[in-house]
């Protein structure tokens, strides 16, 4: 049988199309467990390690309830607090932390910072979002996603907006499940080519086709799924006036989704600015299923700690 005990989780790129639907099999599984209240506790005893050097909401409060659910618990570690913030090197954090815990998570900036921490930590890490990905949401988006469509392979997702962290573990989960996937954002703020290349060689493996391109109307027709996140992500609050100029044909509105499929849903990882990335009529509307979303976090990485600890 399938086992991913002692792995990180940095990113979809490491998992096997098999993994990643074995990991959503099982987030599936865990949320009828919890919602059925039948005991579920494989964590028993255990603590996970929670590093925050960013705000948020549902990343903290999902670990946090997950991890309790699971029988174990959960540790909120800001990074202003931990002595990183002064300077400890990440290696001696990773080898510290190891002694005392059974898994760490990392909200962070760099990426980098997560893939030294991983190798210096000798328990799992799992990554909580950095500036190039997301993956805990894009598991939970694609679970989502089968619960409401009842598949995923040859689904086709639409993504409008900024070449960020959520479109490039969108992306890759996407090829990894046979999806075919379509990005539009202005000139600029495409997502990075290094992901979009390994994107289409794992989209090669299952028959998913990925498409990138600078036109709205051309990314999101025909869509089963359309999503977008914020124009301006954590850390790039500066840039808010220009980019919210730059996007501006970028919104995803009535007039846009009129292309997609008649049963479109809509996605958004959230949190949203109602008015620039997405209309209040299509994010409060009928297609959308924001909250579905935020529910799978918690489902989506109770598999994972389960899976990986
Ligand atoms: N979607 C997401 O990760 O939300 P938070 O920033 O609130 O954790
Ligand atoms: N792209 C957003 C996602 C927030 C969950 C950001 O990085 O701020």
């Amino acid at each position: 049988a399938l086992s991913l005990k002692g792995r990180d989780f940095l990113g979809l790129a490491d998992f096997a199309p098999d993994e990643v639907r074995y990991l959503i099999d099982l987030a599936i599984d865990l949320k009828r467990r919890q919602l059925g209240g039948e005991p579920h506790q494989p964590l028993k005893g255990k603590t996970l390690g929670m590093v925050f050097e960013k705000s948020s909401t549902r990343t903290r409060i999902s670990f946090e309830v997950g991890m309790y659910q699971l029988g174990g618990h959960a540790l909120f570690l800001s990074g202003n607090d931990l002595q990183i913030g002064r300077g400890e090197t990440i290696w001696d954090t990773g080898q510290v932390m190891s002694r005392y815990l059974d898994g760490i998570m990392i909200r962070t900036f760099e990426h980098r910072k997560v893939v030294e921490l991983a190798r210096a930590a000798t328990i799992p890490v799992i990554n909580g979002l950095t500036d190039m990905s997301h993956p805990c949401q894009a598991l939970a988006d694609y679970q989502t996603v089968l619960e409401h469509k009842g598949r995923l392979a040859g689904l086709k997702v639409a993504y409008i907006g900024d070449g960020n962290n959520m479109v490039h573990s969108l992306m890759m989960g996407a090829a990894k499940l046979g999806m075919h996937f379509s990005v539009a954002t202005p000139e600029g703020y495409e997502p990075s080519e290094g992901i979009v290349r390994s994107t289409k060689e794992n989209a090669a493996e299952t028959g998913s086709r990925i498409h990138v391109c600078h036109d709205p109307r051309e990314a999101i027709e025909d869509a089963d799924v359309v999503y977008t996140d914020v124009w301006a992500s954590m850390g790039f609050e500066a840039e808010q006036q220009e980019r919210v100029r730059a996007f501006a044909n970028y919104q995803v509105n009535e007039e846009l989704a009129q292309y997609a499929k008649g049963d479109y849903l809509f996605m958004h990882c959230l949190p949203a600015h109602r008015g620039e990335e997405v209309s209040e009529g299509v994010i409060d509307g009928e297609h959308s299923i924001i909250f579905d979303q935020a529910e799978n976090r918690l489902h989506a990485q109770k598999a994972i700690m389960a899976a990986i600890m």
